[in-house]
């Protein structure tokens, strides 16, 4: 395992990075949940309020109660969300502070490999959301090289560096989902696996963006300028890159849902 850990104190670096491929990937999860317009969400690792603000944008809750523990990304989010239906708090996933049934729909988007323990994250959004609810969630295939930076991962771990990775990324994989989410008591579960696509004005771009605020990118200062440029062109050697200089990087992710189901009678 890599010595570092990937952290998220700066929101508006997790931005650059990775709140835009998030929406990219939120788009076609909220297309798949189909949900009510008027709902009551819980967005828990809500971070920067990537997901949050595609939840106000497309299905006019109720409210969204966003928790996470960075109190970088928090500011971000309370600047960004600033006059939507959201309240948002230091919190963690494991002990989410709601009581029972609280909400109609609970997501988790990025977040489930992060949690120390992601059954009890799982068992926690089926406890505060209400029977006939919704628990679902999305997240890169590490396992299958889905992450977004995969392509500059991979030509580091070539180079017999390591750059991090979630702490329990395998829980990415679609049948461990389905798992943790049987686990949880839920009924009807399903996943789906989306490809997303993120387009950058250039190479300049896509590398500004893909190593904002990251591990990778003090490793890449580190090596020799020779060493360092050898590595860039690997990287961009997985890419598509467009006559006119548009660059198209690409990822997968595995979507997981279902529905809390009701109290046995006696
Ligand atoms: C990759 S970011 C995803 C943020 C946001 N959901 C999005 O889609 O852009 C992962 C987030 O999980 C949060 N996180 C890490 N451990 C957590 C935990 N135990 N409970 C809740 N959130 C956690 C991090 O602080 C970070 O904001």
């Amino acid at each position: 395992m890599s010595m570092q850990r990937i952290t998220f104190a700066d929101g508006a670096a997790y931005e650059r990075n990775m709140g835009g491929w998030s929406r990219l990937a939120g788009g076609p999860f909220l297309d798949w949940l189909a949900p009510a317009q008027g709902l009551r969400w819980l967005d828990v690792g809500c971070g920067n309020g990537a997901f949050t603000e595609l939840v106000c944008d497309r299905c006019a809750p109720v409210v969204v109660e966003g928790v996470d523990p960075s109190d970088g990304q928090l500011d971000f989010a309370r600047t960004r969300l600033a006059g939507r239906p959201v309240r948002l708090q230091r919190g963690d996933a494991m002990a989410l502070p709601f009581a029972g049934g609280s909400f109609d729909v609970a997501a988790m988007a990025l977040v489930i490999f992060f949690v120390p323990d992601p059954a009890q994250a799982v068992a926690e959004m089926a406890r505060v959301v209400r029977p006939g609810g919704t628990v679902a969630a999305y997240a890169w295939d590490f396992p299958a090289g889905g992450f977004p930076l995969e392509p500059i991962q991979a030509e580091l771990r070539a180079l017999g560096l390591d750059p991090p990775r979630p702490p329990h990324f395998a829980v990415a994989r679609a049948d461990a989902l389905r798992a943790l989410w049987a686990g949880a008591g839920l009924a009807g579960v399903e996943t789906r696996a989306i490809v997303v696509r993120r387009s950058f004005a250039g190479l300049a771009e896509f590398w500004s963006h893909s190593l904002s605020g990251t591990a990778a990118a003090q490793m890449i200062e580190a090596l020799e300028p020779a060493a360092a440029a050898a590595l860039r062109a690997r990287v961009e050697a997985w890419l598509d890159v467009a006559p006119d200089g548009r660059v198209t990087a690409t990822a997968r992710a595995n979507m997981v849902r279902g529905l809390v189901p009701s109290p046995r009678s006696p």
